[in-house]
C-alpha cells in the first residue's frame, strides 16, 4: 500500500516536471512586425532554469537555423537581433530534449506603414491595441482603421484598443 502511494508522488512529480519545463517565446517589443534594420530581442523563458534553449527559425530560404548561425546574436537566454525583409519566418525555441516552445510568426516589412499587432494568442475579452506605425515619423498620426474592407475607426492618435 505504501509503495503504491509511493510510486503514484513519483508519478505525480515526474508529471508536474514534465508540463513545467516548458520553455515560453517572448518577443520584446512585443509585436510580430517590424521594419527593416528594427532592434528586435527574442528570449527563451524557462520555469525552471535548468537545460538550454536554443532559438531557432524557418524562413522561405533556410530552416532550423540558430541565432548565431548568420543571423542574430546571442545574448544569454536572449537573442539580438537587428531584422531584414528576409528574416521574415516562424521562430521557436527547442531544447536539446526535444521540447519545443510556442511559435511566433515574425513579419519585416519591405514598405513604410505596417499595422503593429501584439504576439499571439491573445484570450477572448483581452484588451488589444492596434498601432498604425510609419517607418519614418514617430507614431501617432491619424489613421483610419479597417477590418475586412470596411472602415472601423478612426483615430487621430494612430492607435486604437
Ligand atoms: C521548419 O522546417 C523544417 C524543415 O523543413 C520542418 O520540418 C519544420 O516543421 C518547420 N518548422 C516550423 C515551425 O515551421
Ligand atoms: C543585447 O541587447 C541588450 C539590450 O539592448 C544589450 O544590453 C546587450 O549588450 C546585447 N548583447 C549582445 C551580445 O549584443
Ligand atoms: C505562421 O504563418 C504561417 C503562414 O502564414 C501559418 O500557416 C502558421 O499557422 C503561422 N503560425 C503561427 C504560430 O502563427
Amino acid at each position: 500500500m505504501k509503495e503504491t502511494s509511493v510510486l503514484c508522488l513519483l508519478f505525480l512529480i515526474s508529471l508536474l516536471s514534465c508540463t513545467t519545463n516548458q520553455a515560453r517565446l517572448t518577443v520584446s517589443p512585443s509585436s510580430s512586425q517590424f521594419f527593416k534594420r528594427d532592434f528586435v530581442s527574442l528570449s527563451c523563458e524557462e520555469d525552471d532554469s535548468s537545460d538550454g534553449w536554443t532559438l531557432r527559425r524557418n524562413t522561405s530560404t533556410r530552416q532550423r537555423t540558430q541565432c548565431g548561425d548568420g543571423w542574430g546574436e546571442p545574448a544569454g537566454s536572449s537573442c539580438n537581433i537587428t531584422v531584414y525583409q528576409s528574416y521574415s519566418g516562424v521562430y521557436w525555441c527547442e531544447s536539446r530534449e526535444g521540447p519545443i516552445s510556442n511559435m511566433v510568426n515574425l513579419t519585416v516589412a519591405g514598405g513604410s506603414v505596417i499595422l503593429q499587432s501584439p504576439v499571439l494568442p491573445v484570450m477572448e475579452g483581452d484588451d488589444v491595441t492596434l498601432r498604425c506605425k510609419t517607418k519614418t515619423t514617430p507614431s501617432n498620426l491619424p489613421a483610419a482603421f479597417y477590418k475586412d474592407g470596411s472602415l472601423i475607426r478612426k483615430q487621430t492618435t494612430g492607435h486604437m484598443t
